[in-house]
């Protein structure tokens, strides 16, 4: 079944699309709005905010899939998003994502076999200072060490809540 807001967000559609006189510029908001009622943002659910909206489907897509940030339906249940931007790649972001993709046998991009985890490299998530840096299921980690991730990871495998710090 297609993808619709439902009566709560609906609301919460129409505030977002009143206080945005360009909708274009509600787009952002309101995939944030699909992604919590849904749990993550579909194709499907792009294409329906585009035409709420008003915008070519293409240009939808083409924001949704410049913003990584958004969870996917196709991501795994946990999320680890790495940052690659040049502050955090200086302080050694390559060797946290070569680390994650040995130990968990997945490119950038991918989900492992059992759909527990996604690795997805990213932009600025603006930690610099604690390069480097992940959002890991929504929350930003500092500071990261292979040691650190597999701690985080082994928690996670446990059912636990990563938290940062
Ligand atoms: Fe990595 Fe800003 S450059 S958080």
């Amino acid at each position: 079944m297609g993808f619709a807001f439902d009566a709560e967000n609906e609301k919460r559609f129409e505030a977002i699309r009143e206080r945005y006189p360009d909708p274009a510029a509600a787009m952002l908001p309101a995939l944030r709005l699909v992604e919590s009622q849904a749990g993550n943002v579909s194709d499907e659910a792009v294409a329906y905010v585009a035409g709420r909206l008003n915008v070519p489907p293409a240009f939808a897509h083409g924001v949704f899939s410049f913003y990584t940030h958004y969870r996917r339906a196709s991501d795994g249940r946990h999320v680890i998003s790495v940052c690659r931007t040049l502050p955090c790649a200086l302080r050694g972001s390559d060797r946290i994502v070569e680390h994650l993709r040995k130990r968990l046998k997945v490119d950038a991009g991918g989900t492992t076999p059992d759909g527990k985890f996604t690795l997805k490299e990213t932009e600025c998530l603006g930690a610099c200072g604690g390069g480097p840096a992940a959002e890991i299921d929504g929350r930003c980690f500092e500071n990261l060490t292979p040691e650190m991730l597999d701690r985080i990871l082994d928690g996670l495998d446990r059912g636990a809540t990563p938290e940062p710090g």
